[in-house]
């Protein structure tokens, strides 16, 4: 049996009908911000991700999956987003746009030859989010608001903001300089990666799992009694924006990330759930201000986050949270004769194009076999169809539920079917949860067409109130 590659996975089934709700949702939020899509390559060019001097991410020096392409190209499969968006801005020269900052979001596969284990995959999915063409502490802000709204809209409860500074290249050489002198002396008890970025980038031996245990570690000078006054001040900016935005953080000076391009604000969004395992950021990002140049594009800043949609959904199963899924089918359209099936192939056509979710036979099942695959299928209705009742133009509408059943005429059907799912619909809102008991005491704001039937995605926290958060509509 041919398996799948270790540290992938396939994603189907309800599991698949979560990734593209949650998939979904990020979208919205992505448009309430006005950030367009952008898709790039899955493979770039090797220099894109492995830029040389000074290289020392683990992601980059030694986690990428490379290959020579057959006109003897080097390749890489992309370990993240954001340098293919840099490198996409700077080729489609959106520079030149005059609605700057460009503001960009992508979702897609991301490949790292880790060692895999919960939340660690050699293929994973990122949701990402980049401000291009704007230095304002705002952005960074935005950045970090826009990511913590997702977690809350998903109704994820336990994440932590981790937010710090890394300061401009000044304040950076300094603490280097500072980081340097303090560990010197201590360089036998390092691991040799930290051995190794001491020499080359020595902020990164601060983000060791390995050495993250030892006193000197915790007793290592802090980059924030480094910055200088214009560093100082952005990050005081970027904590009052999160401030005026509502946004609770902590400030933490072991967050330095694990990507070379970052100065200024960086953060962490980490679980907080109990039992939830060692790879627990959620999602991270930061300022990257001198990648568009060292990509050979103007002099332009940037921030920018990324979510893995893995982690989140890890979350999503940890917390319990139950997703607004639906997984009902409208109508199973049920015949046994060859006829019969025309005429099925004909009514299923035109029942999706009204806009009914449905399904119906396709292996030669019984009568008796439909009922159970309609019932396996979760259908609201079955369509029964039958020669003579078609000759007299006529259908039969079993309620799936109540099995109560009737004869009507074909003509009527998808009006029908329109009048008992909506009348459905109703009485589920009775027992909906956003508490409201018929639709005229309906105040919910979930959005202007929600009619809290099945598919109202309100969630069980939803109050209805004013501070309703879902946007179903
Ligand atoms: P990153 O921290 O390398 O940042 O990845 C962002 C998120 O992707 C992580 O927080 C985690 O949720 C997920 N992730 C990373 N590696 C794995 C893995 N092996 N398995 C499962 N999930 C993983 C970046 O990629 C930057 N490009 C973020 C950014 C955007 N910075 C500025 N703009």
């Amino acid at each position: 049996m041919i398996t799948k590659p270790k540290g992938c996975h396939d994603i189907y089934g309800i599991e698949g009908k979560k990734w593209q709700y949650v998939s979904n949702l990020i979208d919205g939020v992505c448009d309430k911000y006005n950030y367009s899509f952008i898709r790039t390559p899955i493979f770039e060019s090797t220099e894109l991700f492995h830029r040389g001097v000074g290289e020392t991410s683990d992601i980059v020096s030694k986690e990428t999956y490379d290959f020579i392409d057959r006109g003897d190209r080097k390749m890489t499969l992309r370990p993240e987003g954001t340098a293919g968006v840099v490198r996409s801005y700077i080729e489609n020269k959106m520079y030149g746009d005059a609605t700057q900052p460009v503001k960009l979001y992508y979702n897609g596969t991301m490949y790292r030859y880790e060692r895999p284990q919960s939340g660690r995959d050699r293929e994973l999915t990122q949701f990402g989010m980049e401000v291009i063409g704007s230095d304002d502490p705002f952005t960074d802000a935005e950045i970090i608001s826009m990511a913590v709204n997702i977690y809350r809209l998903v109704g994820l409860k336990g994440i932590k903001v981790n937010i710090n500074s890394l300061g401009d290249l000044e304040s950076r050489s300094k603490y280097r300089e500072a980081l340097v002198n303090y560990f010197k002396p201590h360089v036998d008890e390092l691991c040799d990666d930290c051995k190794n970025r001491l020499e080359k980038n020595p902020l990164r031996v601060l983000d060791c799992k390995v050495d993250n245990h030892l006193q000197i570690m915790k007793d290592a000078p802090r980059i924030l009694d480094y910055l200088n006054e214009d560093s100082k001040n952005r990050f005081e900016a970027v904590k009052k924006y999160l401030g005026l935005m509502d946004i609770e953080y902590i400030v933490n000076p072991n967050v330095v990330r694990g990507l070379d391009y970052y100065c200024h604000t960086v953060f962490e969004i980490e679980a907080d759930i109990k039992d939830f395992g060692s790879q627990n950021v959620l999602g991270a990002g930061g300022r990257y201000n001198g990648l568009a140049k060292e990509l050979g594009g103007p002099d332009v800043s940037g921030v920018g986050f990324a979510m893995g949609i893995g982690r989140l959904m890890l979350a999503i199963e940890k917390e319990g949270i139950e997703l607004p899924i639906n997984t009902k089918l409208d109508a199973f359209v049920m015949y046994v004769s060859d006829t019969e099936k025309d005429y099925a192939a004909t009514l299923v056509q035109e029942l999706r194009m009204s806009g009914f979710r449905i399904d119906t036979e396709y292996t030669g099942r019984g009568l008796k076999g439909q009922f159970k695959q309609a019932d396996r299928l979760n259908s609201k209705y079955l369509i029964i169809l039958n020669d003579s009742d078609l000759e007299n133009n006529l259908i039969t509408v079993k309620n799936n539920t109540t099995k109560e059943e009737v004869k009507i005429e074909i003509d009527y059907l998808l009006y029908y079917l329109d009048e008992c799912l909506i009348s459905e619909d109703d009485h589920n809102h009775d027992g909906c949860d956003c508490g409201c008991e018929d639709e005229d005491d309906h105040n919910c704001n979930c959005g202007d067409d929600c009619d809290c039937g099945d598919d109202c995605n309100c969630g069980n926290d939803c109050d209805c109130g004013d501070d309703c958060s879902c946007n179903h509509n």
